[in-house]
């Protein structure tokens, strides 16, 4: 097949890294990284797809997403694999998300939603007075930075007056989610749907918060591993039948009729899964793990969801992976950009570095910097920093502690100004 992806991110890296095996793939952007596996097109998404003509559309990000951009393509005949706006409401507001998993039965934490602050902060207080904390959380899609977990009312008052007052995140903020906080361990559970059908890959462990010991603000993920060992496929079960199975059937009941990855935020709470959120789209860097555990034939999966046929199953070819986030210093607050990276040529071969934040260095950087790196390091080209997230390094193993140890000892031979990352992914299993 030929396969176009949407985007230039980590995530697609890792698709593209995936299908490139077994097809011929695109991308749009793409990014340095994409461009040793996939022709790379700069471009309109949309004319892109229309001038290549591929087999399959596969879209990453959540934007293009809620955009509509999977809805502009089906009109003009393509296949493809991600949802259309109506879908990827869950993304576009919590208040939607939230209200239909309450009509479907899905467990998730009591909620109320709130337009004017006084009303926010009244719910807030009730909670805190009943001797609960909360998470108050944007409506709209505000790029991870939407979800405040409260320990005190003060916290909740300052979250409630940053998003309704004094409008930080924009319109994503003028609706907000009061709801009771949850503890317990969480999980990434990405299901490749079709309508109702859905077919699960392998559970992901996400961190989101940019410090070691979960401290420090929430960010879009600094590392991921694969499996769970404290997920079973009891636990899993449950989830795909409390939490998965219930949300499609609900949607199609609203008319949505689903095609693209429905990725559950878990949470188990007394050894029960509880949702936190849906997201529409693989995640971020749940994907690259993800992607270096599955078998052949993720392409015929993807293509038989987005037409609608039998959806056939991916092996899991792959003990274990663990990825570890290399971010720039400052992320997820503002950092420097055009820093250059160096990346040794002979890392491990059990380690794919995917690139998240990269740009090329012949044209983005001055040159006396690049010619240092241009005789040390990598022949394909030199890379120079243009993200928060800047690279991603996966590594597989027999086991998480084995992929661990070699996705650490990468992480620490790559080298670029501000390098910051966490050291406790896959630590403690
Ligand atoms: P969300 O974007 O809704 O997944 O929230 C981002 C992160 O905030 C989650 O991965 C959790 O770590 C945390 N979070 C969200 N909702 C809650 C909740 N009700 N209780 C505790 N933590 C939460
Ligand atoms: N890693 C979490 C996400 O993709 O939303």
């Amino acid at each position: 097949m030929r396969i176009l992806i949407i985007g230039g991110g980590g995530r697609e890296h890792a698709l593209a890294w995936k299908l490139a095996r077994e097809h011929t793939v695109y991308a749009c952007p793409g990014n340095p990284g994409i461009a040793q596996v996939a022709e790379c097109i700069v471009g309109d998404p949309l004319s892109t797809a229309i001038q290549v003509r591929p087999d399959l559309v596969v879209i990453g990000p959540e934007n293009p997403l809620i955009e509509g951009l999977a809805d502009r393509m089906r009109v003009e005949g393509l296949t493809v694999f991600g949802p259309g706006a109506d879908g990827a409401q869950h993304e576009a507001s919590k208040a939607f998300s939230k209200t239909l998993m309450q009509e479907a039965g899905v467990p998730t934490a009591p909620f109320s939603i709130h337009t004017d602050a006084a009303s926010a902060r009244m719910a807030a207080k009730a909670r805190f007075d009943a001797g609960q904390s909360v998470a108050v959380k944007a409506s709209g899609a505000a790029l991870g930075k939407g979800v405040v977990v409260c320990d005190t009312y003060e916290e909740a008052d300052d979250a409630i007056a940053m998003m309704l007052e004094d409008r930080d995140l924009g319109e994503a903020g003028d609706t907000v989610v009061i709801e009771d906080r949850l503890r317990g361990r969480e999980f990434s559970l990405l299901s490749v749907v079709s309508g109702t059908e859905f077919v699960s890959l392998p559970v992901a462990q996400d961190y989101k918060r940019a410090l070691d010991g979960d401290r420090g603000p929430n960010t879009g993920g600094m590392g991921t591993y694969s499996p769970v060992a404290k997920v079973d496929d009891d636990l899993v079960r449950k989830a795909e039948d409390r939490i998965v199975r219930p949300m499609l059937v609900a949607m199609k009941d609203h008319g949505i009729d689903y095609h693209g990855v429905l990725f559950s935020g878990v949470m188990v709470v007394d050894g029960e899964p509880m949702c936190l959120e849906y997201n529409v789209r693989f995640g971020d860097p749940e994907t690259q793990t993800v992607m270096r555990r599955l078998g052949p034939g993720l392409g015929e999966l993807l293509y038989a969801a987005a037409k609608g046929q039998p959806l056939p199953t991916v092996s899991v070819d792959v003990p274990s992976a663990v990825t570890v986030v290399l971010a720039s210093s400052g992320y997820p607050g503002g950092y420097a950009k055009g820093v250059p990276i160096s990346i040794p040529v002979d890392l491990d071969e059990s380690v794919v570095v995917f690139h998240a934040g990269t740009a090329d260095a012949l044209r983005e950087s001055p040159a006396p910097e690049i010619s240092n790196l241009r005789t040390n390091h990598r022949g394909e080209g030199e890379f120079v920093s243009a993200g928060g997230r800047v690279l991603g390094v996966s590594a597989t193993g027999a086991t998480v502690a084995e992929a661990r140890a070699r996705a650490y000892a990468a992480a620490d031979r790559i080298a670029f100004e501000g390098k910051m990352l966490r050291r406790d992914i896959a630590a403690e299993q």
